[in-house]
């Protein structure tokens, strides 16, 4: 298996990273645009190799997309990441234009990859790779409901002093901190749901957190997260490599399902060697639609600056 990450900064590394330590790949390039950055990095991990125990080949290259011809999944991590005050969307003027040259560029060498797109704003960044490479829905999946979920669960398992490994929970809707929807209804410890162990107010106070879990790490290391936001990009990664039908949110193109259409939004989804292979109904409360509708109408405006771009 062939794997690339495009994007060697800290999220691209650490998803580079985690994928030679699952050893998920036979060859995996990590390409940047800055001369010999990838080259570095790539080198930096492969000297990891011995100490690791894991024999997957890194190679490194500067903006020479032929050395990811063939790749069975591809990872977009590039473009900026935020700096503390700014929201993911403040992004999309630059990142915008780089994904989508990226995406056109990693489409000319493997047109059958799974594309897996993190960079930010992340809807929105799905929404252009799926509209300009027009490619299958189901090879275009944006990772962001994986990572919040991931902090979903972590802030539960503080405020239920818990194992996070014992937590189900997941959050949908968009990528962003007023625009993600932490599903606490559906959230268990075990089996037991989490509303018979917490009050209302932790709950409220747990999905607070969770939202605003990317900016808050933001203000305190002055740039993006990138352990969990690698990690996540790492799992998806494995769930198609590995064929493990696994359930995550991703955000995803909708054609109908949660009663919207031609956005890509955070809904759970099964993921296996077909990249998103099917979509799962969650049967919303309408308190929840109200939401997830808010949302959806919140990406969209996102998405309208892409056209007043020229971009799609
Ligand atoms: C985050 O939430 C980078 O969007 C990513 O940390």
């Amino acid at each position: 298996m062939k794997v690339t990450v495009v994007g060697a900064g800290a999220v691209g590394a650490t998803c580079a990273d985690n994928i030679a330590r699952k050893e998920l790949a036979d060859e995996l390039v990590l390409l940047d645009i800055k001369e010999g950055f990838a080259e570095g990095k790539a080198t930096d991990m492969m000297q990891t190799a011995t100490l690791l125990g894991f024999d997957t080949k890194i190679v490194g290259v500067t903006g020479d997309y032929s050395k990811t011809e063939g790749s069975d999944v591809v990872v977009i991590t590039s473009g900026l990441p935020r700096k503390p005050g700014m929201t993911r969307e403040d992004l999309i003027g630059i990142n915008a234009g780089i994904v989508k040259s990226v995406a056109e560029n990693i489409l000319k060498f493997s047109p059958q990859a799974i594309i897996i797109v993190i960079s930010n704003p992340m809807d929105t960044m799905t929404y252009l790779a799926l509209k300009s490479l027009g490619l299958p829905k189901n090879q275009i999946i944006g990772m962001g409901g994986t990572l919040d979920s991931s902090r979903f669960k972590y802030y539960l398992s503080q405020a239920l002093k818990c194992n996070p490994n014992d937590l189900q929970g997941f959050v949908i809707g968009g990528h962003g901190d007023t625009t993600m929807i932490p599903l606490t209804r559906l959230a268990t410890y075990q089996s037991l749901p989490v509303s018979n162990l917490l009050d209302q107010s932790i709950l409220d106070k747990v999905a607070a957190d969770t939202m605003v879990g990317g900016a808050t790490l933001t203000g305190l290391i002055g740039t993006s997260a990138w352990y969990a936001p690698g990690a996540a990009g790492a799992a998806l990664v494995e769930a198609i490599i590995r064929d493990e039908k696994k359930l995550f949110t991703c955000s995803v193109l909708l054609e109908g399902e949660y009663g919207q259409s031609d956005i890509c939004l955070g809904v759970p989804v099964i993921i296996g060697r077909g990249g998103c292979e099917k979509i799962m109904d969650f049967n919303l409360t309408d308190h929840e639609q109200v939401a997830f509708n808010k949302s959806a109408d919140a990406v969209r405006n996102m998405n309208a600056v892409l056209t007043e771009m020229n971009l799609i």
